[in-house]
């Protein structure tokens, strides 16, 4: 079996003006530069800095996404980005079906499911988050969500190089809470088995420095997707240097 390299995502979400986006950009460029990274590199800053990002990221080696898209390509959409642009603006990537969007802005399973087919039909690898809540967990139905938003959200036509999964329960992101390595564990290999053959899989939900190593340790943890700790460089590569 190939061995899947570790990918580190950093989901600014909506943080970043143009001179702290920029710096924090540099920072992280020079010393993916400087060193040979522990792992494969993607940040996803808002939709204004995504253009200025890109160059302050280019010959680095890091990746450049957005964190959403429109499932059309274009039109009367008005304050809506679409995959082609995306693309057109340097990314590889676009996170999907995050659950800020989920629950803040109504997207279903078919809506996210649109929005991936959109990406791939530009090219860009979709970075699908799923996660249960708490009230979900402590129902005992945390594999049952988790299952049923993968069948919803995943078009047909999925591979290894189009697709990676974000496993981000709902009660962990941006609450210093995580599940158990065994909660995190479990729900990763019931994936795997609904995934194609070395998809990447990430953990996200109050990834830091402290805890980054012991979870990136776990067999099916292909990588963290981070929120909060992406915006400080010190601590994004931090986490990405707990991939060696
Ligand atoms: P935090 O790392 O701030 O918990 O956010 C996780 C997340 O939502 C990444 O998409």
């Amino acid at each position: 079996m190939a061995l899947r390299s570790k990918l580190i995502a950093g989901n600014w979400k909506m943080n970043g003006l143009r001179a702290p986006g920029l710096a924090l950009a540099r920072d992280i460029a020079a010393r993916a530069a400087a060193g040979s990274p522990a792992c494969d590199l993607l940040v996803c800053p808002p939709a204004t800095l995504v253009i200025l990002v890109g160059e302050a990221i280019a010959g680095s080696g890091i990746a450049l996404g957005g964190q959403d898209c429109h499932p059309k390509e274009n039109g009367a959409c008005t304050g809506d980005v679409s995959a082609e642009m995306l693309k057109d603006a340097g990314c590889s990537h676009v996170i999907l079906g995050h659950s800020e969007r989920r629950s803040g802005c109504g997207e279903t399973d078919a809506t996210v499911n649109a929005k991936v087919a959109a990406a791939w039909r530009a090219g860009l690898t979709a970075v699908v988050c799923v996660g249960e809540t708490r009230a979900e967990r402590e129902a005992g139905l945390a594999t049952a969500v988790v299952s049923a938003q993968l069948s919803g959200s995943l078009p047909a036509g999925a591979t290894a190089d189009n697709l990676v999964v974000a496993y981000e329960p709902v009660w962990a992101i941006g609450t210093g809470l995580t599940p158990t390595l065994d909660d995190i564990a479990a729900i990763h290999a019931v994936m795997r088995t609904a995934l194609p053959p070395q998809t990447r899989m990430l953990y996200g939900g109050s990834v830091n420095p402290g805890n980054a190593r012991e979870i990136l340790s776990l067999g099916d943890v292909d990588g963290a997707l981070v929120g909060g700790a992406s915006l400080k460089a010190d601590d994004f590569w931090a986490i990405a240097e707990a991939c060696r």
